[in-house]
């Protein structure tokens, strides 16, 4: 595991360049998070940036009406995807009437090819995507039931009631990634990342699975590092 901390007022250009750089000139087949962390890296992005790439949807709240803001397919369209079009765009559909066999037709799409690069956010529970504390490394796709300090995250990006499940790219599925970014910043999340990077690694932090990856990169802004 590779940590990459610059100075806050520098963070979002040093990560989008990154990215430009990793998807000229063929594209990717990329995972996403939505969240409030990679908008800065998104709103950086070229127009044409990913449209050779495949974009599939990191995880997406249950019990919200379609368009909610607080969807996440919502915020990744509206953050990122209204302004640079991919080439193609894959989500879970939580409101399908059998979900396992949604997250079966889900989890189809991602292992056809698997992800080149998933950019991911960090909770302040350690969770990964939806995947809280105690979720195995080898979880596929899912349904999962969310921890209160999820739901309150959820809250904040305008759920009210906040939902008490979603439906989760597993753990599976990222860990085959062929290359994982963690992106984290501002110094509420210094706690938790200090136990990603120095902790034992355990399934009650599921970002310190990553230090199971061959080819993972955490970037961090100097207030989410400040106590590595
Ligand atoms: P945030 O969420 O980027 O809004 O802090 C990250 C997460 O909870 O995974």
């Amino acid at each position: 595991m590779r940590v990459e901390v610059l100075p806050a007022g520098s963070w979002a250009e040093a990560v989008s360049g990154e990215l430009v750089d990793r998807l000229e000139p063929s594209g990717l087949r990329l995972c996403l998070a939505t969240g409030a962390t990679p908008v800065p890296v998104y709103e950086l992005l070229p127009r044409d940036a990913l449209a050779t790439s495949t974009v599939f949807l990191l995880d997406e709240f249950g019990g919200l009406p379609a368009g909610h803001r607080a969807r996440c397919e919502t915020m990744l369209r509206t953050n990122l995807l209204e302004r640079v079009p991919a080439g193609a765009f894959y989500f879970p559909d939580v409101d399908a009437p059998d979900l396992s066999v949604e997250c079966e037709r889900y989890q189809g799409l991602i292992n056809d090819g698997g992800f080149d690069l998933a950019v991911l956010g960090l909770g302040k529970n350690g969770h990964l995507g939806l995947n809280e504390p105690g979720s195995t490394p080898d979880q596929p796709t899912r349904v999962v039931r969310l921890t209160d300090e999820t739901r309150e995250g959820a809250r904040n990006y305008g759920a009210d009631p906040p939902p008490n499940w979603g439906l989760a790219v597993g753990l599976a599925e990222i860990l085959e990634s062929r290359e994982v970014w963690l992106l984290v910043t501002g110094s509420a999340k210094a706690t938790v990342l200090a136990r990603v990077v120095n902790d034992e690694v355990t399934v009650q932090v599921p970002a310190a699975l990553l230090r199971t990856h061959p080819n993972t990169v955490i970037w961090a802004d100097e207030e989410a590092a400040h106590s590595l």
